[in-house]
């Protein structure tokens, strides 16, 4: 099981909740959590979220969501929320904070 938690940020206070399928983006949903959404498809980067613990609890960005990360000059610890995805099987705490 995979813990979430979404730390407290401008966007928003802090959401935790279990992680009940792959898609980082239905537990966003389900827990309004403060990460916003706007095209949900890798490509605008609204939704970066910087990972503060658990990354090896995602699985590697596809080539969309690493092009357009490194669009936005982010490293490897910035993920896109709308298509990140769990490793099957994860067990542990995947702590996030939206950035601005
Ligand atoms: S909402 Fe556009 S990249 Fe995630």
């Amino acid at each position: 099981m995979i813990t979430v938690r979404v730390e407290e940020s401008a966007r928003g206070p802090a959401r935790e909740g279990r992680l009940r399928g792959a898609r980082l983006v239905d537990f966003v949903d389900e827990a309004r959590a403060p990460i916003p959404l706007s095209c949900r498809g890798g490509t605008c980067g609204t939704c970066r979220v910087r990972v503060l613990e658990g990354a090896h609890l995602l699985a590697p960005p596809s080539a969309r969501e690493a092009e357009t990360r490194a669009w936005f000059g982010e490293g490897p610890d910035v993920r896109l929320a709308c298509v990140a995805r769990a490793v099957a099987g994860g067990r542990g705490l995947l702590r996030l904070v939206a950035l601005d």
